[in-house]
């Protein structure tokens, strides 16, 4: 059954200031068989990191992610294909670095992620908060036209 998704990638300030592991990055989703739809380098504010994060409002780390997510660019990025979801999660590896160079060490986060806060990447984790975020990242994206390509 075709499952075709889009979900929100963000490449972080750390992985955006390494510009080969950035490539390879690159590689690892088009040898995934994942497309980029959109990509775009942006500057997040104060505010706006504070709003795509606001679920984790509360939590220990929350000021020490926002922070350091406005600290440089960072890029949004689109990607596509079937259950692009999950399997763009499979890739990046689990949150921590040092576990996923423990456990999953061909991962992003295993091969290229630094610290708990500097992990190189975010992904999407539902349908629904790849919609939000998609519109809190690219305002400018057209679902309509979008959804007129895939048919
Ligand atoms: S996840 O990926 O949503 O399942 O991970 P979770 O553990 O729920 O973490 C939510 C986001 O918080 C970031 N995080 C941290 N940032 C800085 N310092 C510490 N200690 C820390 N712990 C978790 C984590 O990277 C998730 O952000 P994104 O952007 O999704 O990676």
């Amino acid at each position: 059954m075709c499952n075709y998704q889009v979900t929100l990638a963000i490449f972080k300030p750390d992985l955006v200031a390494r510009p080969v592991s950035l490539n390879l990055v690159c590689r690892m989703i088009e040898k995934e068989g994942l497309s980029i739809v959109c990509r775009k380098t942006l500057r997040l504010s104060l505010k706006e990191a504070e709003k795509f994060y606001e679920e984790h409002n509360g939590r220990f780390y929350f000021e020490r992610l926002t922070t350091y997510m406005q600290s440089s660019d960072i890029n949004g990025v689109i990607l596509g294909g079937e259950d692009a979801i999950k399997r763009w999660r499979r890739l990046m590896g689990p949150t921590k670095p040092c576990i996923a160079k423990r456990d999953s060490p061909a991962s992003i986060r295993g091969r290229f992620g630094l610290c708990d806060t500097q992990n190189s990447v975010h992904g999407s984790d539902s349908v629904e908060n790849a919609m939000k975020e998609i519109n809190l990242i690219f305002p400018e994206f057209c679902w309509k036209e979008w959804l007129r390509s895939l048919k």
